[in-house]
């Protein structure tokens, strides 16, 4: 198994330094030699039933880790888009208002361990803000992810300290909505 890792362009992110993108960018590399090593491992030894729930619980972490960031560094960046009207009108319809969505998002990603998502639901066809604690705790099935934020400390510590609150404000000003609004109209092609 080889899994290419993906390069983003962190150019025209602002205030976050390509110090800190650079140092995030090492560990989503990590993911995929863990990926790899756990699959390796799977196909060519034998585990006790102990050892292999290790490395099942392994590899949806180390997968996740490897999307979630993807989705991240994609969505991360200047542009000069907006939200779409048709995406804004979703969030009015679930959230009452486009602040609203804001609003809940940045909380989430405040109380959050590992990843806030706005994701749309295929079953119920309604947006949600999805917490997660870690890679592989919270997922939600049948959902697209349309933003992703990382608000593990690894994500925002070389440059703001513990100042969480200051890292969700510089992301909020750093959404490359054209990518978001592009995953949005993705799902109704
Ligand atoms: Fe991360």
């Amino acid at each position: 198994m080889h899994i290419r890792p993906k390069r983003f362009n962190f150019r025209d992110v602002r205030g976050i330094s390509q110090h800190q993108l650079e140092a995030h960018y090492q560990l989503y590399l990590g993911y995929i030699d863990l990926i790899e090593n756990i699959m390796n491992t799977m196909d060519t030894e034998r585990q006790t039933d102990y050892e292999l729930r290790g490395l099942k619980e392994g590899e949806t972490y180390a997968l996740n880790g490897i999307v979630l960031h993807e989705y991240y560094f994609e969505n991360l960046g200047l542009s000069d888009q907006k939200p779409s009207s048709s995406l804004i009108r979703m969030m009015e319809r679930d959230f009452g208002s486009y602040q609203n969505w804001f609003d809940d998002f940045l909380r989430v990603g405040r109380i959050a361990r590992g990843w806030a998502i706005l994701a749309y639901d295929f079953r119920d066809g309604r947006l949600h803000n999805i917490m997660q604690d870690a890679h592989n705790q919270g997922d939600l099935w049948q959902a697209e992810p349309l933003l992703v934020l990382d608000v593990y400390e690894h994500a925002y510590l070389i440059e703001f300290g513990i100042d969480k609150k200051e890292y969700l404000q510089v992301f909020a000003d750093n959404i490359d909505w054209s990518v978001v609004n592009e995953r949005f109209s993705y799902l109704f092609r």
